[in-house]
């Protein structure tokens, strides 16, 4: 039972204590985030994970890439050294906890755009920026050709970053994020052709438009946020008067060109916990994070923005079976599902990881 299995996942965190800690991301269920030390957006599991300094596991309930990025953070090699050579276990409790949208971009793919972008414009012209959803190959990518990696948190101020130095931009994997924060900078969607790594020469763009672009999209989505749409916002809109709209930047253009706000998982907290009662939300994220805070905030009005359920099926694959296995398989001295990113992938992503750390 559920009442069992949480009992023996408290077991294991008191018998371990400060040698274990467990991140959990928003988009978890209730019953796992519980038992989580820290709980964050991207960005913020980032950091906590780059800060870990006592504990020498780390459980990672959310996805693939975030565990990945947890071992090159946690195991960066100032720290390695600050514990004498002692490296921190990354556990992902579930290995079929992907990224739909982090398995849209594969490193040869990636490469062999750069390549053909190449033939076109200079590419030392570009910045390559990949959104953290992403293996960690691609982040190694933006290490070796002076890119940067950006949160959903973040977007803006790396884009920034990325102009200062040069004139364009290639985003990946999330076109919706790249397209959405470049355009509130001002980059028109004519600069912004689409790459489709499946429509043959150029992603299916003219030569013309790569060298008027100034922030080359990769053709790729979450499909989750993507079930957001135009409609969705109307109808909320006409049936509750004075309602607000508050999305995450993965949403179509569309939805984001409407709402009142949007923003990481962590501002969507932020900003239902700064309303005031009685206030009314339409939210377009994923649904684990919508029904906490409608539980949590019944002071407030909260709708789901889509009538049709969206949630991520994979980050619902870390439940309480597996965390309580995975804990007691690192009790027992066997860890299991560790997620361990090589030498060279490490140092270079690094390079990536840490200027986003440096930018914001
Ligand atoms: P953030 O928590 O960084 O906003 O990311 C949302 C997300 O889709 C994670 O996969
Ligand atoms: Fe990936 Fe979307 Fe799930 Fe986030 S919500 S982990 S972007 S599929």
């Amino acid at each position: 039972s559920n009442e069992e299995l949480s009992s023996r996942i408290e077991a294991v965190r008191k018998q371990l204590g400060s040698r274990l800690m467990i991140l959990g991301h928003h988009y978890q269920q209730d019953e796992v985030i519980k038992h989580s030390d820290l709980r964050g957006d991207s960005y913020q599991l980032s950091q906590m994970a780059a800060a870990s300094s006592d504990c020498r596991y780390i459980v990672f309930c959310g996805v693939h890439f975030m565990a990945e990025t947890a071992d090159i953070l946690a195991n960066r090699p100032e720290k390695l050294e600050a514990r004498g050579g002692e490296r921190v276990t990354v556990v992902l409790p579930d290995m079929a906890a992907g990224c739909s949208m982090a398995d849209m971009a594969a490193i040869e793919q990636v490469e062999n755009a750069w390549q053909e972008l190449g033939e076109v414009i200079d590419t030392s012209d570009i910045t390559p920026v990949t959104y953290i959803n992403s293996a960690a190959s691609l982040k190694a990518f933006c290490g070796r050709h002076g890119g940067i990696v950006c949160t959903s948190s973040n977007a803006r101020s790396v884009l920034e970053w990325s102009f200062a130095r040069r004139k364009r931009v290639f985003f990946f994997p999330d076109q919706h994020l790249g397209r959405n924060t470049a355009l509130k900078m001002g980059v028109t969607e004519e600069e912004m052709p689409v790459y489709d790594p499946y429509a043959g020469d150029l992603g299916g763009n003219s030569e013309a438009a790569i060298s008027a672009s100034r922030v080359i999209l990769w053709k790729g989505h979450c499909s989750v946020h993507q079930m957001f749409r135009k409609e969705h916002v109307d109808q909320f809109r006409a049936r509750i008067p004075g309602i607000k709209i508050l999305v995450h930047p993965e949403c179509p253009r569309e939805v984001n060109d409407l709402a009142d706000i949007s923003g990481s998982t962590s501002k969507i907290i932020q900003t239902v916990e700064a309303a005031p009662a009685g206030t009314k939300w339409a939210i377009g994220t994923e649904l684990h994070l919508v029904q906490r805070l409608k539980q949590e905030h019944p002071e407030q009005e909260i709708h789901f923005l889509s009538p049709v359920i969206c949630m991520c099926a994979t980050m619902y694959r870390i439940d309480l079976a597996h965390l309580c296995w995975s804990l007691e398989q690192i009790a027992a001295g066997t860890p299991s599902n560790v997620i361990r990113v090589d030498e060279q992938t490490t140092t270079e992503s690094l390079v990536a990881l840490s200027r986003m750390l440096e930018v914001k």
